[in-house]
């Protein structure tokens, strides 16, 4: 097992009316909130009245804040970030799901140092060390924002999509009542249960190091997500199966299934290069390209793959033939449930010239090497995609 720090301070209020509970909690972090939030679930599910309510009997003034778009944008974040500062807000709240929360965030950086630039900041180009504090309220289990050291903008202006690590990222608080996802397009649900399985899997692929309670917990969440992901989106009223994978989405990414063992992401920076340039939901950018990214690995990790398939499909065949079930039945899980398993199912045709765009971008114009299965070059990550066609 490699060293680890492990470190998972948000709050977590969860179940039936949980958002009565968000006034009470965010009193402990401000006075003066933005709320944070989308283009509309949320009024229209009467959730962003309900959480108003809550905020005035504790005593908190709010402002509104919605327009996030799903993979949210810098200029978007930028207008928050002037909000925030004409309001004079001392706590961000994101109501929805990773964009609204992921804007959130970035609010939250900017008006804590309204003298920097916020893409330099999230670049890193520019140092900062405060933020304001955030705290989230669910309604989609997919990205894990709500947990997460992380968050992700897109640079409409140069087509880039990037994420930033952080402590600072880590909300204070996160209120989730399962129920609210009932009014889920199905095809979001679909989405967000391949994001949850990738972040899981993004921390599971990486050989050469032993860890059998992280292995253990990311199994059990594979099985259990599988199994309620693909209850969900045949029910979105089934809370039973909906609580499930919201907490999954939660645990998965706020960094318990990778103690010991540490993270690749290389299958997100393949993903998010497909959202920068062509704007697709986050989870099919993923399962998109999952198959032609394991099929390319999986003989350079074969301990890794076949212990997949035998703990989390109850495959019965031994090594190779394991491994490769393994692959098979996870990309026929994705198609099960409705998600692109290729690039024209996604939608995109791509040029040579695209190819190459997009393994430039996801290598950092090839100045990074993906993957800690086998560091992978521009022209290797472009084979990737080639085969994701
Ligand atoms: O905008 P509204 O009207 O709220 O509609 C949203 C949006 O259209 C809708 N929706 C959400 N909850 C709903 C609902 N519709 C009806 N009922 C509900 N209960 O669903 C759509 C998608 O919402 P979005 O917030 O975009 O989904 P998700 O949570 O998948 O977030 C995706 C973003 O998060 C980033 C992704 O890259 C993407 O930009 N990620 C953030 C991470 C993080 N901060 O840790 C990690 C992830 O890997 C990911 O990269
Ligand atoms: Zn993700």
């Amino acid at each position: 097992m490699d060293n680890f720090r492990y470190y998972a301070p948000t709050e977590v209020i969860f179940g039936k009316n949980a958002e009565e509970k968000t006034g009470e909690t965010a009193a402990k972090y401000g006075k003066r909130a933005l709320l944070v939030y989308g283009k509309g679930s949320v009024v229209k599910s009467g959730l962003l009245d309900k959480v108003k309510g809550s905020l005035k009997d504790a005593g908190i003034e709010y402002k509104d804040f919605g327009g996030a778009k799903p993979n949210p944008t810098l200029a978007h974040a930028e207008d928050g970030i002037k909000e925030a500062l004409e309001f004079g807000s001392d706590l961000i709240i994101g109501i929805g799901g990773g964009s609204a929360i992921d804007t959130a965030k970035a609010i939250a950086h900017g008006a804590a140092n309204p003298d920097k630039n916020l893409w330099e900041m999230w670049t890193r180009k520019v140092p900062f060390k405060s933020s304001l504090p955030t705290g989230a309220v669910l309604t989609i289990a997919a990205a894990g924002s709500e947990m997460s050291d992380s968050a992700v903008l897109t640079n409409e202006e140069i087509g880039k999509k990037a994420g930033i690590n952080t402590d600072l990222n880590r909300c204070r608080f996160a209120i989730m009542d399962p129920e609210y996802g009932s009014t889920l397009p199905k095809e979001q649900i679909a989405a967000g249960v391949a994001d949850i399985m990738m972040h899981t899997m993004e921390r599971y692929f990486i050989p050469g190091v032993r860890c059998d309670v992280t292995d253990e917990i990311a199994e059990g969440l594979l099985r259990a997500v599988i199994k309620n992901g693909a209850a969900a989106v045949k029910d979105p009223t089934d809370t039973e199966a909906m609580s499930e994978i919201f907490w999954a989405s939660s645990l998965s990414h706020n960094n318990l299934t990778e103690c010991g063992r540490g993270k690749d992401f290389s299958v997100h920076k393949l993903g998010h290069a497909l959202s920068a340039k062509y704007d697709v939901t986050h989870g099919a950018s993923l399962s998109a390209v999952w198959g032609s990214w394991a099929g390319a690995l999986y003989k350079d990790a074969p301990g890794r793959f076949e212990r997949f398939a035998k703990k989390v499909w109850s495959v019965t065949e031994e090594g190779e033939a394991a491994a490769l079930s393994g692959i098979n039945k996870t990309v026929e899980f994705f198609r099960s449930i409705g998600m692109p398993v290729s690039l024209s199912e996604l939608g995109i045709k791509a040029s040579d010239e695209d190819y190459r765009a997009l393994s430039l971008d996801a290598t950092m114009q090839d100045t990074v090497k993906l993957s800690r299965i086998r560091p992978l070059d521009a022209k290797e990550v472009e084979k990737i995609y080639r085969m994701a066609e």
